[in-house]
């Protein structure tokens, strides 16, 4: 079975778009519209979004069956939540000590308000994880990007994009009238032809990437991207959300996986995979990160984060500072799950926790989705109209707590739907 998923990433969709495509329509028939639609997956038991859970997040996430109104006990292949930090008793008790010192939030902006002592431990800490000199915490990763299209990029800049990039980047990119040379997923002969070709009267020229993409779970081609930056004198814009935590002897993301740190110009991440929580980050230099504080206008105009999560923050990183054993499961549950699911025909390579399986068009992947959560396997299903049709995937996130028993429950269910799928009356 072949599992490329090569589309656009479903972040990059815009219900909005599809919605209102040949339609004119006022904001109560667009809702009514929406509803029916809505409704009508209901009444198939062929909704799975905005799943109520009512346990920790973890390995095992106990989620309510709206259609079997029972509570299941859920094996969670479906959460960034890669180290099992979320619910880490460290982290829990370093939050709460906190937690009575500091309270619970800061109610306005830094610029304004002020921030607390361990807001800028964490930027300093974080700056120094990443091999920078210095960051800025945002509140969210999305926040994050939109915050470097928003200070960083000018339209006086030349901006090579990866056609993957998320869809907090390209909202920024949108929202700040910037538009993108797009270059083809990981495509760098075609990136180096783009920069061959001389474009004058333009400042920078800046090249964004992922570390890891988000939907494909594939890696970015760093030892070419290094050799094009230098060689055209680019900057490199890489969002690290997937990679942090993930990628790298230790953690510490893509440019330590190849050796790059201090090399790359400006790192984005986000708070909300490896580590478990929410919020998102930029590290660069202190001229950078200075400017930033200014300009990028989604953290001016945005409250700090509340303490609370800046101390499991602090938290997170101290275990990571201190530990690799996360870390080395989650890669042994990489190459484990590789193997699994090739063992029963999925033509997978895994690098990374996010694996997406392809489903045929002709497969019903609605129904597989409601299957898998009847075997409590709580698993991502991407689906139409968020991809074409011939683009639908699940997406399973590996954590590193996953025991193989875990692993080996999942590819089962695979294996027995895709034959089930596979029979023509399905
Ligand atoms: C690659 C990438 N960048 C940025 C973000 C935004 O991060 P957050 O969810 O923390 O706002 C995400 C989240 O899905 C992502 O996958």
């Amino acid at each position: 079975m072949n599992t490329n998923v090569k589309s656009r990433g479903a972040e990059n969709f815009d219900l909005r778009e599809i919605l209102l495509k040949n339609r004119k329509l006022n904001l109560s028939a667009r809702a009514k519209f929406f509803e029916s639609f809505i409704n009508k997956l209901k009444d198939n038991e062929e909704h799975q979004h905005f799943r109520i859970i009512d346990s920790p997040a973890s390995r095992e996430v106990k989620v309510w069956d709206e259609y079997s109104k029972v509570f299941r006990k859920m094996i969670m292949f479906g959460s960034n939540n890669y180290l099992d930090m979320a619910n880490n008793s460290y982290v829990i008790e370093k939050t709460k000590k906190y937690l009575d010192i500091y309270g619970a939030g800061m109610a306005g902006p830094p610029v304004l308000n002020g921030y607390t002592k361990i807001h800028k431990e964490l930027e300093q800490r974080i700056a120094a994880f990443k091999g920078s000199e210095d960051a800025l915490i945002f509140s969210s990763g999305y926040s994050a990007n939109l915050g470097i299209a928003q200070s960083i990029l000018t339209q006086n800049d030349l901006l090579y994009c990866d056609e993957f990039c998320h869809a907090s980047f390209t909202d920024g990119l949108k929202q700040n009238n910037i538009n993108p040379i797009k270059f083809e997923h990981n495509n760098t002969h075609q990136l180096k032809d783009l920069l061959e070709n001389k474009s004058n009267g333009f400042q920078d020229r800046f090249i964004a990437i992922e570390g890891v993409y988000s939907m494909n779970g594939d890696i970015a081609p760093m030892d070419e991207i290094i050799k094009l930056k230098n060689k055209y004198n680019g900057i490199v814009i890489l969002d690290d959300a997937h990679g942090t935590g993930v990628l790298g002897k230790t953690g510490r993301g893509t440019c330590e996986e190849f050796n790059l740190e201090g090399k790359i110009d400006i790192i984005m991440g986000t708070f909300s995979k490896a580590f478990g929580m929410a919020g998102g980050f930029v590290a660069s230099s202190n001229e950078i990160i200075n400017y930033m504080r200014y300009f990028a206008r989604s953290y001016m105009f945005s409250a700090a984060m509340p303490n609370s999560t800046i101390a499991s923050l602090l938290a997170c990183l101290d275990i990571l500072e201190n530990d690799n054993e996360r870390i080395n499961d989650l890669k042994i549950n990489i190459k484990y799950a590789e193997q699994k699911l090739r063992s029963i025909g999925f033509d997978i390579n895994a690098n990374t926790p996010i694996i997406p399986i392809s489903v045929p068009a002709y497969m019903n992947i609605r129904k597989m989705a409601r299957d898998l959560q009847k075997m409590n396997i709580f698993v991502n299903s991407i689906e139409f109209p968020a991809v074409p049709v011939s683009k639908q995937c699940f997406r399973i996130s590996l954590m590193s707590s996953h025991t193989k028993d875990d692993i080996d429950m999942l590819a089962e269910a695979f294996a027995t739907l895709w034959h089930k799928y596979s029979l023509k009356d399905n």
